[in-house]
């Protein structure tokens, strides 16, 4: 890493601190995600048509999405005002949507039947109010067709939510150890897809 970006990449995880102490349930997290998690979780989104990013913070998978699949249509989903208006300004601003999911659920009807959600959004801090309409998107959108995806990490070995569908099932990927605080990577999808991305 050059002294800029190191630079770079102190000043993000300070503002990223920032907003957890604002907003600790929606953020879920002390720090950005690492490079090692975030080029894991690219793994996971191989063979997608489109990707949407949910929760995107500082832009660290983001990074790594644009690199990785640069033909792949990507819509980067972030809450947070400052934040979504650094990503626009890193990534340009026709990939970023400065809202919330459950009031955008347009970005997710429509889109084509190989897409891949990878989501940072923390389901286990979220206010209920919140997680509830995101998991019911979720669900709609994983039913919809055998060839979508959700690409979800968590902190601990649970779940990240229960899978709301019996037609869903969840599946415990990789432990990325080098990040704070380590994170499982899991991914939830029809249980009878015979497409493996
Ligand atoms: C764990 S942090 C993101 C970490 C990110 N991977 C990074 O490295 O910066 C979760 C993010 O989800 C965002 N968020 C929470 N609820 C959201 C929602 N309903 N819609 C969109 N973004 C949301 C928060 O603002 C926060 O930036």
């Amino acid at each position: 890493m050059c002294p800029c970006e190191h630079q770079e990449s102190l000043v993000l995880s300070a503002k990223f601190f920032l907003s957890y102490l604002k907003a600790p349930g929606l953020v879920g997290a002390i720090a950005p995600s690492s490079v090692f998690l975030a080029k894991a979780l690219c793994q996971h989104a191989r063979g997608a048509r489109h990707i949407i990013e949910l929760g995107a913070g500082t832009g660290a998978i983001t990074r790594y999405l644009r690199e990785k699949f640069p033909e792949v249509t990507l819509v980067v989903v972030e809450q947070d005002g400052p934040m979504a208006a650094a990503l626009e300004r890193r990534f340009g601003k026709g990939i970023v949507v400065a809202d919330t999911i459950q009031s955008r659920q347009d970005l997710i009807k429509g889109i084509p039947d190989q897409s891949v959600v990878v989501s940072s959004l923390p389901f286990r801090s979220l206010p209920e109010t919140i997680a509830m309409p995101v998991i019911a998107l979720l669900r709609d959108f994983l039913l919809a067709s055998p060839e979508r995806r959700l690409v979800q990490y968590t902190y601990g070995q649970r779940v990240p939510f229960r899978s709301p569908h019996r037609a869903l099932v969840w599946k415990r990927q990789n432990l990325v150890l080098r990040n704070i605080p380590p994170a499982w990577i899991w991914t939830l999808q029809q249980s009878d897809t015979k497409h493996k991305f």
